[in-house]
């Protein structure tokens, strides 16, 4: 039993039409959420598996829209999913939870995997709080194994605008990277690393193919901390 297991979860009353919301939320940028869940999946499957069978655990994995993309990507990989809102992950697609675990209570999850994703969770937790999480998800990580978190860019004008008017987003409290990056410095993670992701709306999407030589540049939508557990 788990401390989060007895925590009721703000995401139980969104899970239901939790992809519409969300889908209306990122219009701004003429995608779908299944754009974003994609953009991460592709990254994880390119730049951070070591290997194509590999064990991933996505960390407040909601109705598991990041992990039904890396089932695509990595149809070999194990993926299992943890979640405090238990209603969330009843929405899961039928495939990826029948080949994994998805659940609220950690003990039921490995303590080995090669991966562990957080996407978009730290800025639901509150502030005192943010260590403890990063903490419980690199526990459950093998050595060596990457954490990988993303999160929305406080410093990107339209990420502020979707955050502030988005329903679920109403506490949310965004992270800059310098506070992901302590984070992994704290627990001492090793081969810490920052990218700036997510830089052009749809309509500039020919733009796109410029975005692997823009991971410096601080105004990208999301990014993304990565580091190798010591
Ligand atoms: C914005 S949603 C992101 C869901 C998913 N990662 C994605 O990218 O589609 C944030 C999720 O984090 C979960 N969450 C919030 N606090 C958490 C915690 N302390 N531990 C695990 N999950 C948490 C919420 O229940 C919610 O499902």
């Amino acid at each position: 039993m788990t401390r989060n297991e007895n925590r009721a979860s703000e995401f139980d009353q969104f899970s239901e039409g939790y992809r519409e919301l969300l889908d209306r939320n990122v219009a701004i940028s003429g995608e779908t959420s299944e754009y974003f869940a994609c953009y991460k999946a592709r990254f994880i499957a390119e730049e951070v598996v070591p290997r194509p069978d590999c064990r991933i655990l996505d960390y407040g994995c909601g109705i598991g829209l990041v992990c039904g993309q890396l089932k695509r990507r990595l149809p070999r990989a194990r993926i299992d999913g943890y979640d405090v809102s238990r209603t969330s992950l009843d929405h899961l697609d039928a495939t990826v939870r029948k080949e994994g675990t998805f659940t609220s209570d950690e003990g039921e999850l490995g303590r080995d995997y090669d991966v562990v994703i957080l996407a978009n969770v730290l800025h639901h937790v509150a502030l005192e709080g943010r260590l403890d999480t990063v903490s419980r998800a690199a526990e459950l990580l093998g050595v060596p194994g990457k954490l990988v978190i993303f999160e929305h860019n406080p410093a990107n004008p339209l990420t502020r605008r979707a955050v502030a008017s988005c329903p679920f987003d109403k506490d949310a409290r965004l992270l800059p990277p310098r506070e992901t990056l302590r984070y992994l410095l704290q627990k001492e993670f090793r081969k810490i690393h920052l990218e700036y992701i997510v830089f052009f709306p749809r309509r500039l999407r020919w733009l796109r193919p410029l975005e692997p030589f823009l991971h410096w540049c601080p105004l990208g939508a999301q990014y993304v901390v990565t580091g190798n557990k010591a």
